[in-house]
């Protein structure tokens, strides 16, 4: 009897409950299509293996209630759409069911959310009028860190101190463990100083073709394919980025050995190691940390010119002064500019900026690299004479800047704009003539020197000099 109650309880009760694959269809579906992949083609982001919607449930539940805003980046694609909040129309118990549904559909895997969670997130935020952006949301929720290719990873922990590398074969570890997840960090180990550590798995290469892997490490560490070192930094020092080191590598589709050591020698502690693969243009990390940045997870907030217009950036970047200034044109090409030295000091191809880095506490206070290709340093030091003084920037009316810089009584104008897939400056001085510098850089040329890297600028004169890549 009673087992027969139970059963028909086990009927009634799903025909209650909201059903979570309806609600999608009917409140979602029309931008992320219905198997989730993201309407027209892909033009609207996927909810299907995107990580916005995994680990907790807070950023997902806030976006669907309030919307989401400007660029972000889904599984590696850029989007810079609108999404409207729906908060008002789908009530706390249905909305909970959409995104049980969407956390258990397609491939994902994260917990069922339930109807008081979504009532206390809304009470949180219900002040809010206007859709958040990316940058808002990974403040308050970051993003779970994407599993890496590595498959079969155990990490093993050696209590002791070396200047090189010993035979780890010869050693017996004080604790072993398996890494699910496939993601390379020291924070697994329960030892925090004087100890080394090892990773041995596969590396699951995703195609056949070229990769190019980069290290950046505190203190040392080397990193071993099919059995072969491959990328090694010795010795001892930090992980900013002045010890880094990049190799490439050609592999074949599938599973190769894969092993890391590390060694901590004194000090601080850092390891970050990337991947770049056919048809994948920007860093993967197998490390809970990327070259550059301490030990916090990255969440990549791509920051891109929109509307035709460049886009701006100030922050510390790295391989330039700390008062940079850096625009994004559109098309591609980017430029530093130093108002501390005066002068132009990195280009670019590709990506602008992730402001990811600098936004998440991964970031704070440290210096972040431009985020495309090519970087081309152009000039590190200051020539201009020691009156000269930084007087801001101006843009033009499609937004590209004209830097300023007073010399005494005179004015030298220094702007700036993309055209056809060249950078094209012009310079103007005001009053009296002027030298100025113009480095060469390997990489690039520079149409309008005359072969020459001083010109001679007359006021009422303006010279056009074309950065070209070669
Ligand atoms: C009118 C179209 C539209 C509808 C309806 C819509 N979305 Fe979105 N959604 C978008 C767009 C566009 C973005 C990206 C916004 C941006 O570029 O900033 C987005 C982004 C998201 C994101 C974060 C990025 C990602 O792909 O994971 C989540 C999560 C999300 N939507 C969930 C939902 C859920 C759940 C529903 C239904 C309750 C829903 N959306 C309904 C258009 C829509």
């Amino acid at each position: 009897m009673f087992h027969r109650i139970l059963l028909l309880l086990a009927f009634i009760v799903p025909l209650f409950a909201q059903d979570g694959g309806q609600l999608f269809t009917l409140h979602c579906s029309a931008c992320h299509a219905l198997d989730g992949k993201g309407a027209t083609g892909g033009a609207f982001p996927p909810l299907a293996g995107s990580p916005w919607v995994a680990g907790d449930a807070d950023r997902a539940v806030k976006i669907a209630l309030k919307g989401l805003t400007g660029p972000v980046e889904v599984s590696g694609k850029a989007y810079n759409l609108e999404m409207p909040p729906q908060g008002a129309v789908i009530p706390d118990d249905q909305l909970a069911a959409i995104l049980t549904f969407v956390r258990s559909s397609w491939g994902n895997n994260a917990s069922p959310v339930t109807a008081d969670f979504v009532k206390t997130i809304r009470a949180s935020v219900e002040d809010r009028k206007t859709p958040w952006t990316a940058e808002e949301i990974l403040k308050l929720h970051p993003l779970p860190l994407e599993r890496t290719p590595l498959t079969n990873l155990i990490s093993q922990v050696y209590r002791g101190k070396w200047d090189a590398f010993p035979d780890f074969s010869t050693l017996k570890p004080d604790s072993a463990e398996e890494r699910h997840n496939g993601i390379i960090s020291l924070a697994d180990s329960p030892i925090k100083n004087e100890f080394a550590m090892t990773w041995k798995g596969s590396f699951e290469a995703p195609a056949t073709g070229e990769y190019t892997f980069v290290l950046d490490v505190d203190d040392a560490a080397v990193i071993r394919m099919d059995g072969k070192p491959f990328l090694q930094i010795d010795g001892s020092g930090p992980m900013n980025g002045s010890r880094l080191k990049k190799a490439k590598i050609q592999l074949t589709q599938g599973p190769h050995p894969f092993s890391v050591d590390y060694l901590e020698v004194g000090g601080n502690q850092g390891l970050a190691i990337g991947w770049k693969g056919p048809g994948i243009k920007s860093w993967k990390w197998l490390t809970d940390a990327p070259a550059m940045g301490s030990a916090i997870p990255s969440n990549s907030i791509p920051i891109e010119p929109t509307g035709g217009r460049p886009a701006i950036y100030r922050n510390f970047i790295a391989g330039t002064t700390p008062r940079a200034i850096c625009f994004g044109f559109p098309g591609g090409l980017n430029l530093a500019y130093s108002a501390d030295n005066l002068a132009p000091e990195l280009i670019w191809t590709g990506k602008f900026m992730d402001g990811g880095l600098h936004w998440t506490d991964r970031g704070m206070g440290n210096q972040v690299p431009p985020a495309g290709d090519d970087v081309i340093s152009l000039s590190k030091s200051r020539t201009l004479p020691a009156i000269a003084r930084f007087r801001g920037y101006k843009l033009d009316p499609e937004g590209n800047p004209i830097f300023s810089v007073q010399i005494g009584e005179q004015f030298l104008l220094d702007s700036w704009r993309a055209d056809s897939g060249t950078l094209v400056r012009k310079l103007t001085v005001t009053v009296a003539p002027l030298e100025i510098q113009i480095p060469q850089a390997e990489g690039i040329t520079i149409d309008g020197t005359g072969g020459k890297t001083t010109l001679t600028l007359t006021p009422g004169q303006t010279i056009t000099l074309t950065y070209r890549w070669n």
